[in-house]
């Protein structure tokens, strides 16, 4: 299943968007345009249908209506997310919607103002109802989070909550024992990731370091061998045979790997596990040129295999010069004064005109997501 279709109103710096989405999305803008919001709206609803999850948390973590809801907006509008989710070729269509704002007096508690679910264009849930308003406390929940309230949808309760979000930090993933924080159940900056690897079971762990090995083969040609170990303390380590031109190849644990190795690793590991949408954040970090522009056909191929779908969000030229990357995987961000305005890129006539004349995407779309006044940024050192 993918999610074809994302609406969002009044969600952080959007104030109204709505685009179609393919199986690769590619999301591209300025610093601050909103690609992480983005992305974020997506994570929100997975985190709304995750087992212990729920609307309440979901809404504080992000600390609450008023961080979430655009500021450009006026009044108090509700913040509204509409999803389209589509199962390839057999099995139904689902659409769902939700518009949350906050009480007006008393505990100013995060309550739905609608929710609405459709499977094959037929409304199937349609909150609030007349239990709803009778009792208004029941509006602090959605029926995607209650177990007993989402029966005939829970298709969508299982696929949302199994979105995947990866961030990859690798200075958390080297120490983690030096960033105390909140640990987060998903991991998505890859604190935990050695743990990760640890509880997958001894042949699916082996048989996916290999296929990582081959993939690195390319870029860190030095390394060779990876594998997971156990000190004498028991704690999970990657470790790999260092190949270099002294005589002796020497034996490096993964923080003595250097950050592009880590990212790259991660990446792959995530890529390999499961099938469920799959969210980057700017995964060309620490990458060389030459390897960040495998990355659009590596993802094409996997998908080929399994169908996952795969948001990224990138500023990378290399990427997105990629011939093979269609108008309508790219969501260009532009900012305004009234909130961040999202085009899918195959929607301008004119993209399409220079795409088709063989153009890429980097060259048509990324001057267009430039900030305006670049040429101004300087800095005075004086
Ligand atoms: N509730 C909100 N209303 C308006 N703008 C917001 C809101 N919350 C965050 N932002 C703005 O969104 C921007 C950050 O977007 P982000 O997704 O991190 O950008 P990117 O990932 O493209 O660099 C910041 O400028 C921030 O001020
Ligand atoms: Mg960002």
């Amino acid at each position: 299943m993918i999610i074809s279709r994302l609406s969002l109103k009044n969600w952080r710096n959007f104030r109204s968007i709505d685009i179609d989405l393919t199986d690769r999305v590619f999301i591209v803008g300025p610093n601050a345009s909103g690609k992480s919001n983005l992305l974020d709206a997506v994570r929100f609803l997975r985190d709304i249908a995750k087992p212990g999850g729920g609307l309440q948390q979901a809404i504080v973590q992000r600390g609450g209506v008023s961080k979430i809801r655009c500021l450009a907006a006026r009044k108090e509008p509700a913040v509204e997310i509409t999803v389209e989710l589509k199962n390839g070729t057999d099995g139904p269509t689902w659409r769902y919607s939700i518009g949350f704002t906050q009480q007006v007096r008393g505990y100013r508690q995060p309550v739905l103002r609608y929710e609405r679910v459709w499977r094959e264009e037929q409304q199937i849930l349609d909150r609030p109802t007349p239990e709803d308003t009778a009792d208004v406390i029941r509006l602090t929940q959605t029926s995607l989070e209650q177990i007993n309230a989402n029966s005939e949808f829970r298709e969508i309760s299982r696929f949302l909550d199994s979105i995947r979000y990866l961030h990859l930090v690798p200075q958390l993933l080297k120490h983690p024992e030096a960033f105390k924080g909140p640990g987060l159940a998903e991991d998505p900056f890859g604190k935990n990731f050695l743990e990760l690897v640890a509880r997958t079971p001894e042949n699916t762990r082996r048989s996916r370091l290999r296929k990582i090995e081959d993939a690195l083969r390319a870029a860190v040609p030095q390394l060779i061998n990876l594998s997971y170990v156990k000190d004498e303390t028991g704690i999970p380590h990657l470790e790999a045979t260092y190949t270099h031109w002294r005589p002796g190849a020497g034996l490096q644990r993964e923080d003595q790997f250097s950050d592009g190795t880590l990212r790259l690793i991660g990446l792959f590991w995530t890529l390999l596990d499961g099938d469920a949408p799959l969210l980057l954040e700017e995964p060309e970090l620490s990458l060389h040129t030459a390897v960040v522009k495998k990355l659009p056909a590596l993802f094409y191929r996997m998908q080929r295999k399994r169908k996952r779908q795969i948001f990224v969000s990138t500023h990378s030229w290399e990427m997105l010069q990629d011939r093979g990357i269609g108008g309508e995987e790219l969501v260009m961000l532009e900012p305004n004064n009234e909130g961040t305005i999202a085009t899918v890129a195959s929607k301008s006539a004119d993209i399409r005109k220079l795409l088709s004349a063989g153009l890429s995407v980097a060259e048509v779309a990324l001057p267009r997501t430039a900030p305006p006044d670049i040429e101004q940024l300087t800095l005075n050192l004086e």
